[in-house]
C-alpha cells in the first residue's frame, strides 16, 4: 500500500503586542521617519502585526502554535517523532530552534528517563521555509523514517527589522504556525515543488554573522523590494503550475490558495495569473504582515479555525522569500 502523509492537525500563536499602522507610523516619527496608514495599506494591504516582548523567542512561539496543533490533531508531544522548524530567526547560533522547542514539549526524553529523543533540525529557507519544511517531512513520513511530525515555521523578525528603514520595518511581524502531519493510507499531500537561486542573494538577505565573538556586517534586514516582487509573481505562477501537473490536477481544483503573506497586490496578481477568484485566497497579511516562515501555517490554522478550509478541501500552500528561494505543496486537507 502506499504511503502518505497527511495534516492531522493546525495551530498558531501571535504574541499579544499588536501593533496597527497609525502605532507604527507614530514611533517612526519619533525617530524623524514619515509614513502613514495610508502609504502601507494601499501598498501591502499591512494593517497591523504583532511583535514579540524583550526575552521572547522564536521558540517560545513555536511551542505554543506546536501545542494548539498537537490538540487539534488529538495528538500527545510523546506521540511525536520528528520535529523540524522553519525559522530564519533562531534562538541561538546553534543548537537549532527545533532542539530547543522539543525540550519545551517536554519530549526529549524517552519513558525511563533515557536519551531517546525524536530527530529535531532546523530548516532554513526564510519565507519559502514553511513549505520546505513540510515537504521534508513529507518525504520523511513516505520513506518511514517518521510517522508523526511536528512541523513549524515561528519568527521573531522584529528581531531583525530596521526601524530606521521605513522601506521594511513597516512590513514585518512575528508569529508562528504549526501542523502535526502524520502517515496516512490516503493523500494528504499530493505534490511538492522547490526552487533556489542563490544569485539573487543580495535582493533581500540579512548581511551579518558572527566570527571572534563580533558580530561582522549588519544583521538587520535588506531588502530591494520592488526586485522581490517581480521575482515573486512569477515564480508563484510557476510552481503552482508544476505542483499541479505533478498531482494531475488543474487550477479549477484548486479551494483555497494560501500564499506567502507578504504583500495583497503579489497575491492578487498570482490569483489573477491562475485564474483564481480572491474569495478562494486566504488573507491574513492585513492582520499579520510579513511573518516570514510562519505566514503560512498562521494562515492555514486561520482559514481552519474560521471553518474557511474544510476536511476534503484542496489547498495549494506557496512560499517566496530570501536565497532566493520558492515552492508549492499541494494537498487534500
Ligand atoms: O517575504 C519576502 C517577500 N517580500 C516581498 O514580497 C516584498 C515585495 N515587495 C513589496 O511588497 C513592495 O515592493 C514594497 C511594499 C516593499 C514597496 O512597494 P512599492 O510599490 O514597490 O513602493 P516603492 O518601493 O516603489 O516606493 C514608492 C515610494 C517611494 O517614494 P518616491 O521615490 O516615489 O518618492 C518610497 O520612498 O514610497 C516611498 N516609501 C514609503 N512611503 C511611506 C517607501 N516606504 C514607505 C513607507 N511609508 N513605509
Amino acid at each position: 500500500m502506499t504511503r502518505y502523509s497527511r495534516i492531522a492537525g493546525t495551530g498558531s500563536y501571535l504574541p499579544p503586542r499588536r501593533v496597527t499602522n497609525a502605532d507604527l507610523a507614530a514611533e517612526l516619527a519619533q525617530r524623524g521617519l514619515e509614513t502613514s496608514d495610508d502609504w502601507i495599506v494601499e501598498r501591502t494591504g499591512i494593517r497591523a502585526r504583532h511583535f514579540v516582548g524583550e526575552g521572547v523567542a522564536a521558540s517560545d512561539l513555536g511551542v505554543q502554535a506546536a501545542r494548539h496543533a498537537l490538540e487539534a490533531a488529538g495528538a500527545q508531544p510523546g506521540d511525536i517523532d520528528l520535529i523540524i522548524v522553519a525559522t530564519s530567526t533562531p534562538d541561538m547560533v546553534f543548537p537549532s530552534t527545533a532542539a530547543i522547542l522539543q525540550h519545551k514539549l517536554g519530549i526529549a526524553l524517552g519513558a525511563e528517563g533515557a536519551l531517546a529523543g525524536c530527530p529535531a533540525f532546523d530548516v532554513q529557507a526564510v519565507c519559502s521555509g514553511f513549505v520546505y519544511a513540510l515537504t521534508v517531512a513529507d518525504s520523511m513520513i513516505k520513506t518511514g523514517a517518521a510517522n508523526k511530525a511536528l512541523v513549524i515555521g515561528t519568527e521573531v523578525f522584529s528581531r531583525i527589522l530596521d526601524f530606521n528603514d521605513r522601506t521594511t520595518c513597516v512590513l514585518f511581524g512575528d508569529g508562528a504556525g504549526a501542523v502535526v502531519l502524520e502517515a496516512s493510507d490516503a493523500p494528504g499531500i499530493l505534490a511538492t515543488d522547490l526552487h533556489a537561486d542563490g544569485k539573487h542573494v543580495g535582493i533581500l538577505c540579512v548581511p551579518g554573522t558572527v566570527s571572534g565573538g563580533q558580530v561582522l556586517g549588519q544583521p538587520l534586514l535588506r531588502m530591494d523590494g520592488q526586485a522581490v516582487f517581480k521575482l515573486a509573481v512569477g515564480v508563484l505562477e510557476d510552481a503552482a503550475r508544476a505542483t499541479l501537473a505533478k498531482a494531475g490536477r488543474t487550477e479549477a481544483d484548486i479551494d483555497w490558495l494560501i500564499p506567502h503573506q507578504a504583500n495583497i497586490r503579489i497575491m492578487q496578481s498570482t490569483a489573477k495569473r491562475l485564474k483564481l477568484s480572491m474569495d478562494k485566497v486566504v488573507v491574513t497579511v492585513d492582520q499579520h504582515g510579513n511573518t516570514s516562515a510562519a505566514s503560512i501555517p498562521l494562515a492555514l490554522d486561520a482559514a481552519v479555525r474560521e471553518g474557511k478550509v474544510r476536511r476534503g478541501d484542496t489547498v495549494m500552500l506557496e512560499g517566496v522569500g530570501g536565497g532566493f528561494t520558492w515552492g508549492a505543496v499541494l494537498l487534500d486537507f
